[in-house]
């Protein structure tokens, strides 16, 4: 059936040259994640997401899916359910640790959360990023904090914001072998610049700013783009004019995947609600109907029974 309704969309939508690639890239991710070790729970070799898998992705028209990650429990769950790319975000700062912003986790943190999700993961690809006052000084300290995020996490890729301005850390951290994602658009780490946490890019001027940024990471040797909040119809012309893949949190369906914060799309954190948000499942409450029983529980007696004891 899947294979059927797959058919008749590429026939529709894409010449014979697009649609077979496609139909084969389909076909063996789906064999893979079928017969995945991670769903069988029997260890053996599982295909690894790497950076050509992506570039492989988006010239065969494929999304890419992006979840942020911050702890081994949680990121061996979403690597078994297929997410292709893991992000430990910057945003550990904020539904980890709670603070207002991600300005203060600081680089020993990132490294404690990343090598906790490395070690969870067979499939997926791990990206880290790099924290605010990590690299922004020049591009030895942008390398320095890499390696540290490569050697003692063993992470796959690092991630910054910025444009022009990190091109120069981007190239350095590029030559001793790193791949690296770029991140434009509403750029967290410079929220005290914006003022807001609303859309960017929508006046002409810095639309037109962030192409040239997309283009001159591109150039830079990014092999991915993040753009996070800016209006569908820009996104989808960075997407379409840069060959390196564009994944989108609050940037519409014309980029080449997706991105969303973990806690958000699971609905752990429902006073956060901006329009781009989908909510898969609202955790908050199971785990406070949960919790509150076991709550009562522990006060009636009834835990533990005599079948829960020696
Ligand atoms: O830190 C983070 O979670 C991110 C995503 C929003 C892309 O950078």
């Amino acid at each position: 059936m899947g294979i059927v309704v797959r058919i008749t969309a590429l026939k529709a939508n894409f010449p014979l040259q697009i649609a077979i690639p496609s139909l084969i890239c389909w076909l063996s991710r789906s064999f893979e994640l079928h017969f995945n070790p991670a769903f069988m729970s029997i260890h053996r070799d599982v295909k690894r997401v790497t950076t050509h898998t992506l570039a492989e992705m988006k010239e065969a028209g494929e999304k890419i899916s992006m979840l942020t990650a911050y702890d081994y429990t949680m990121a061996k769950l979403l690597d078994r359910a297929g997410v292709d790319v893991l992000l430990v975000g910057d945003s550990a700062s904020n539904v980890m640790a709670g603070h207002e912003t991600t300005l203060p986790i600081t680089l020993d943190q990132m490294i404690y959360h990343a090598s906790a999700v490395v070690r969870a993961v067979q499939r997926a690809l791990v990206v880290v990023d790099l924290p605010f006052g990590s690299y922004q000084g020049n591009s030895k300290e942008a390398l320095q904090s890499t390696v540290r995020i490569m050697k003692e996490a063993g992470a796959h890729a690092v991630k910054l914001e910025g444009g022009r301005e990190v091109v120069e850390s981007i190239v350095r951290i590029l030559t001793a072998g790193v791949p690296v994602m770029g991140h434009l658009g509403l750029t967290p780490q410079s929220i005290y610049k914006f003022g807001t946490y609303s859309v960017r890019a929508r006046e002409e001027a810095e639309a037109e700013r962030l192409m040239e940024d997309a283009t001159a990471l591109q150039k830079a040797g990014c092999f991915a783009l993040v753009l996070e909040k800016i209006p569908s119809v820009l996104a989808a012309k960075v997407a379409s004019s840069v060959q390196i893949p564009v994944i989108g949190i609050g940037a519409g369906s014309g980029v080449d995947g997706q991105v969303l914060v973990m806690h958000d799309m699971l609905g752990l954190n429902s006073d956060f609600s901006p329009r781009f948000l989908r909510r898969y499942l609202q955790l908050d409450q199971a785990i406070l109907e949960a919790v509150a029983h076991y709550v009562s529980d522990v006060r009636s007696g009834d835990f533990p029974s005599a079948s829960e004891q020696y």
